[in-house]
């Protein structure tokens, strides 16, 4: 199972669950649980398994992975890298992050210095450079990278992390493996966190879980991070509980404001679009909200549904643009009413 063979090595459940860090605070779950193997990575299993390939016979591209935030491209860079270095991960692996200097000069210096450097490895391993978020290097230091990378290819390979490919220079995507991680399914994240829960022994329902899950959007960190808050202001992992904590707008609200669209009574739903905006949530929110919502409402024809995205894909544009009132909030409830009026209503 993914979650127990990631707590291998580090002691049973029980003493992890228990475990803190040196102040006496809880660690954060996301670094607690983040996977230490390959097979512990949930999702995107086709992708993984060429990693895990790739960790067995030590033949290394170089490689880069892209994806949305928070779907284990990070931990998957590391979990390979510690699968074909072992013991010897410490000396035989350089790690650059966004957070460190990474203009041209460290690529001359530090990433030069590096893949000179010799270190003994485990037979036909490779050293690795990991440049994480690599989509934040700046195109110059992008082009120093070009050539360094094949020089030093013998002896070193590079391991790049982003989250849009199309920042990464063309050369430096052409020499690399291009490996694409699409968002996780709801089912995958379910499986973890019903796994997490289990093991920090929180309590839930099925309709807490299935919040996380719409307000996490198959990111797995922030479905982890939100649990973890839920369940350390509220002791319960409930529907409500999860809204409250995630201060997004309630679907259920969203969905009764989406009925009375389909019926045409926009004074009920101008009133409730009026509610939301005086607790305090913005036109982003309400609008980015509906769009979720009306994906998931199953009786409301294709026809409509179509008809509602584009009118709600309009205003958000419009919000973005500048617009982002009351006012133009309710000009969308009265399209989307409008919509749904029979033709002889409309004769004037
Ligand atoms: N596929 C996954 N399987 C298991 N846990 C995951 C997965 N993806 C993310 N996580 C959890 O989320 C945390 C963050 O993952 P990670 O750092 O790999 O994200 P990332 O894809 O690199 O995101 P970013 O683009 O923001 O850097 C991990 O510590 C882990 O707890
Ligand atoms: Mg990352």
């Amino acid at each position: 199972m993914a979650s127990s063979s990631s707590t291998k090595g580090k002691g049973t459940v029980s003493e992890i669950a228990k475990h803190t860090d040196a102040e006496g605070y809880e660690m954060p779950w996301v670094e607690k649980y983040r996977p230490a193997l390959l097979e512990d990575i949930v999702g995107n299993s086709e992708t993984v398994e060429r990693l895990k390939v790739i960790a067995e016979d030590g033949n290394v591209p170089h490689i880069i992975i892209s994806g949305m935030p928070g779907i284990g491209k990070t931990t998957s860079i590391h979990c390979l890298a510690h699968a074909l270095l072992g013991d010897a991960y410490k000396e035989g692996v350089l790690e650059l992050n966004a957070s460190d200097e990474r203009g041209i000069d460290v690529v001359r210096n530090k990433i030069k210095s590096f893949a000179q450097r010799k270190v003994t490895l485990p037979a036909g391993r490779h050293k690795i450079i990991i440049l994480d978020e690599a989509d934040s290097m700046t195109a110059g230091a992008q082009q120093a990278l070009r050539r360094t990378m094949e020089i030093y290819s013998n002896t070193t390979r590079f391991a790049l992390a982003c989250n849009m490919s199309n920042k990464i220079i063309e050369p430096i995507q052409s020499r690399c493996a291009i490996l694409r991680y699409s968002k996780l399914r709801d089912a995958e994240v379910l499986k973890r966190l019903k796994e997490i829960c289990q093991m920090e022994d929180v309590k839930y329902n099925d309709q807490g879980l299935a919040a996380l899950i719409f307000t996490a959007e198959g990111d797995m960190r922030q479905a982890i991070n939100n649990l973890q808050s839920t369940f350390s202001g509220f002791g319960f992992i409930s529907q409500d509980n999860v809204f409250k904590i995630c201060d997004q707008p309630h679907p259920i609200i969203l969905k009764q404001l989406i009925k009375d669209c389909q019926n045409c009574q926009i004074d009920q739903a101008l009133s409730r679009i009026n509610d939301l905006w005086e607790k305090g949530y913005s036109a982003v929110d309400i609008v980015v909200s509906i769009f979720r919502v009306v994906k998931t409402i199953d009786d409301l024809q294709e026809y409509l549904k179509l008809e509602f995205i584009r009118e709600i894909g309009w205003t958000h544009m419009r919000i973005l643009e500048g617009v982002g009132t009351l006012v133009q909030l309710g000009a969308m409830i009265a399209r989307l009413c409008k919509l749904t009026l029979p033709p002889q209503a409309l004769k004037i």
